[in-house]
């Protein structure tokens, strides 16, 4: 069997993140009607599903680039009646969370035995050209559109189990290393700590001499605090979760940010809504803290990137602004933060989750990724746009019940 995914790996149970399952069908816009729609064409489609699950293998099968994912005979049998089930689910299941984690754990299974995620695209190809002829024929051509969505959203599913994998490998090398460093870096770095105090009490030293203390000492602190922020990364994440308002949060990131934001002109405006309206405040679950710490991190890279911006208008005065949007949703929560910055390169995007990944000098690349964790860790999710205009981050969070 050709191995994609290590051995190891097989039956690594990874949750869908309500977030991600939010975010899923908003964007592929499944509605109430697509399920109707799918639940009228089932009971005339279903007699001819046998027709698709016998192409689909006899394809993959025949395929010299597929056969030899497959164990043997016995093992076809069970996946045709599994891939016919699938279908039935298809059309007949409401597009709940459930549904999204037996979908979410059916793409566990491809990583599992090394299925390369190229082939789902034809593969789903497949499905969708076999159901078409179906679906047409039956009379339902006018409801193919709730099809292609349903199927959109199976294949998102599968796609993203395939791109968290590769995510998690890719932070394992990264991660095991920083954690080893930061445990070895920590005993030598509180022993100069000691030492420098030792000098300085015993020392009669020169003005200069003091100033160089002084920096070192801010340099050490500097290097402890990387090295404290990496262990903290590379340990789970225990929340204590409350319902709190947004207005709290507001005071408190205002508390933390004003004098920073006010030396540099960045003005930064929160505003709290549910539905289209204004409110004062909203509810918000979560927890606080961790929550803190990941719009800080978020504040600090829209602050440099609002002065990056001056920087390349060649310093011409157009003010910095970030806005700090908390909204209710019938889910949850969504947190929106939006600087009008220069705006981040496609490939900085795709890499910017990545341990030790930063485009500053002076960035340590541990920004993003624990903001990253810290949402995974509430079963939210982020998303970020970028344009000339600036960036944007949304995070969805889940609501109390979840
Ligand atoms: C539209 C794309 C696909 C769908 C909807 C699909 C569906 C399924 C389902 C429902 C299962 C059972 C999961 C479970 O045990 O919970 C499964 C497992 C599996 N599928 Fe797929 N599949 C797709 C693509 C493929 C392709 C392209 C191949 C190979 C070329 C493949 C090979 C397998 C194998 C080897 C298993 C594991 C079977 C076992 O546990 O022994 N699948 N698939």
């Amino acid at each position: 069997m050709n191995r994609w995914a290590d051995e190891k790996d097989r039956g690594r149970r990874k949750i869908l993140h309500r977030g991600l399952f939010m975010e899923i069908l908003e964007y592929v816009g499944f509605s109430e009607d697509d399920v109707l729609a799918l639940r009228k064409m089932h009971e005339k489609v279903e007699p001819d599903f046998e027709e698709v699950v016998a192409r689909f293998y006899q394809a993959h099968q025949s395929n010299r680039h597929t056969a030899n994912v497959f164990e043997g005979p016995e093992q076809i049998k069970r996946l045709e009646k599994t891939l016919g089930q699938w279908l039935v689910e298809l059309f007949t299941k409401d597009r709940d969370f459930a549904y999204c984690q037996r979908r979410w754990v059916i793409g566990e299974v491809h990583v599992g035995v090394g299925l390369k995620p190229k082939f789902m695209f034809g593969a789903m190809n497949i499905v969708r050209t076999e159901l078409y002829d179906i679906v047409c024929k039956h009379g339902f051509a006018a409801d193919w559109n709730s099809v292609e969505k349903a199927l959109d959203i199976d294949l998102m599913i599968m796609v993203q189990s395939y791109w968290d994998y590769v995510t998690d490998v890719k932070l394992r090398t990264p991660l095991a290393l920083a954690s080893g460093m930061a445990h070895e870096i920590r005993n030598p770095l509180n022993s100069l700590v000691l030492n420098l105090n030792l000098l300085e009490r015993g020392g009669n030293f020169t003005e200069v001499e003091r100033e160089i203390c002084s920096s070192l000492r801010q340099e050490i602190e500097r290097i402890k605090t990387t090295m404290t922020e990496m262990i903290d990364f590379t340990r789970p994440i225990d929340l204590v979760c409350r319902s709190f308002q947004s207005s709290e949060m507001e005071k408190s990131l205002r508390y933390q940010f004003a004098e920073e934001m006010g030396a540099q002109h960045i003005s930064m405006e929160f505003t709290h809504t549910i539905g289209e309206h204004e409110d004062g405040s909203v509810a918000i679950y979560g927890d606080f803290d961790r929550l803190k710490q990941a719009l800080i991190n978020l504040l600090q890279n829209a602050g440099h990137a609002v002065v990056d911006r001056t920087k390349d208008v060649g310093g011409e005065q157009e003010e910095g602004k970030i806005e700090i949007n908390f909204a209710k949703t019938r889910r949850g929560s969504v947190i929106n933060i939006k600087d009008n910055g220069p705006g981040m390169k496609g490939k900085d995007m795709l890499r910017m989750y990545e341990l030790f990944y930063t485009t500053r000098a002076e960035g340590t690349g541990l920004g993003l990724p624990i903001v990253k964790q810290i949402i995974d860790s509430h079963e939210g999710s982020i998303q970020a746009t970028s344009s000339r205009a600036g960036t944007e981050f949304v995070i969805h969070l889940p609501g109390e019940d979840k």
